[in-house]
């Protein structure tokens, strides 16, 4: 790849992206981790290693190939995460996604859903690790980028650490060279992808037993990680840490990430004004006809734990799915939170658990939650990635 010109450090957004860092990324999510998602995301942290929803290969090569490839180049660096098992389609789609501007490419073996294991990829994948280095070396091939591998610690009664070393032994023969492990293994009968996220236990010290035994790969921990204070000391060790949930939930927790993880001096962006980033961006796509819910719908956490958030997100969960909603809408909203200096930053200390009584999730309009939408999307919009309706929106 080459090297992209630092830019500015004043510049609001980096008008040329920094170069592919992987120490911090914020992980793929179906549904979640959107283009708005990431435009906002970036509002907060200019370094972060974004990745794009999983996108089915079917889907860029047979389906409407910018309505799940394109993105703001502020987006940059961004990683576009694919789904799928064929190599001669990886490998195409490893090209296409070399042509239109992407950072990485990531091959999803970690997704637990029924419907994503009936195409024979995501994490059922672990059991066929010949099959993902063919396609990883058919990527490799095709394509001058990265190419990595997201995946889990074991699937069902393959859990072994024998067999997470065969999985890692193949796949790193055929090229791959990074691997991000969710610390957890994935069971694909009985338990829902959401299950899959929670029930299995975590196992960090696992993700660390796989660097001491293969110190030359690059080794990523995702799983549970909820802060950047969360984060630093495994960095010691391992290349990176992926957040997931947390950075969607409650995303302000990246806005010190340039600073804490990548050493960077400029101040952090307050709250407010990561909103008052976005709204330019958001009078842009109203223009193009996007609603205004699908895009305010990514940024009803940021302010999770402070006074008024309660109010911020009501009005926004009111309003803006109404005909006709405008950028109005967005800054009233914004009104209901008073600004204050305790927000600059995220001193220890004034993370959201910490923050003042009454204003926690609970109190949250019914069905307005973050945590309330995806629930089922990830297996259901999955293989049948070609359709209009269920496909990811990247
Ligand atoms: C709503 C949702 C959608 C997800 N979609 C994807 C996906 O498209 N690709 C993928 O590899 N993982 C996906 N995941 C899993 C996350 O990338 C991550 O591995 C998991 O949430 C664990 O990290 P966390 O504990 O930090 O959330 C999804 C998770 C959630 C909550």
């Amino acid at each position: 790849m080459t090297a992209a010109p630092t830019p500015a450090p004043d510049a609001p957004f980096p008008l040329a992206p920094f170069p592919l860092d992987r120490r911090l990324s914020v992980a793929p999510m179906l549904d979640w981790t959107d283009r708005h998602y990431r435009v906002f995301a970036r509002g907060l942290t200019r370094r972060t290693l974004l990745y794009t929803e999983m996108v089915v290969t079917g889907a860029i090569l047979f389906g409407q190939r910018p309505r799940f490839l394109d993105y703001d180049a502020r987006e940059n660096p961004l990683a576009l995460q694919l789904g799928g098992s064929d190599p001669a389609q990886l490998a195409e789609c490893a090209r296409i996604a070399e042509d239109w501007g992407y950072a990485e490419v990531n091959l999803n073996v970690g997704c637990p859903s029924d419907r994503v294991s009936s195409g024979r990829f995501g994490a059922c994948l672990m059991a066929e690790p010949e099959l993902v280095g063919d396609g990883v070396k058919a990527m490799q091939d095709a394509c001058g980028l990265p190419v990595t591998v997201k995946h889990r610690l074991g699937i069902d009664d393959l859990d072994s650490y024998d067999h997470l070393r065969r999985f890692l032994d193949t796949v790193s023969a055929a090229g791959c060279q990074v691997f991000t492990i969710h610390a957890r293994k994935a069971w694909l009968k009985g338990l829902s992808p959401k299950e899959n996220r929670e029930i299995p236990p975590l196992r960090h010290d696992v993700v660390h037993q796989v660097k001491r035994d293969y110190p030359h790969l690059d080794i990523v921990l995702n799983g549970g990680l909820k802060t950047l204070a969360e984060c630093l000391p495994h960095l010691t060790d391992l290349q990176g840490c992926m957040i997931g949930r947390a950075a969607y939930e409650t995303p302000y927790v990246l806005a010190e990430a340039d600073q804490r993880i990548y050493g960077d001096s400029h101040a952090p962006v307050s709250r407010h004004d990561a909103v008052r980033l976005f709204v330019p961006y958001v009078e842009a796509q109203l223009a193009k006809g996007v609603p205004l819910h699908s895009m305010t719908r990514h940024i009803l956490g940021i302010f999770q734990g402070l006074p008024g958030a309660r109010a911020w997100r009501r009005h926004l969960s009111e309003n803006a799915p109404k005909k006709g909603a405008d950028v109005g809408v967005l800054l009233a909203a914004l009104a209901h939170v008073p600004e204050g200096t305790y927000e600059k930053g995220v001193p220890e200390g004034t993370e959201p658990k910490d923050m003042p009584e009454g204003t926690e999730p609970k109190d949250m309009p019914e069905g307005t939650e973050p945590k309330d939408m995806p629930e089922g999307t990830y297996e259901k919009d999955v293989p049948e990635g070609t359709e209009e309706k269920g496909a990811p929106q990247a």
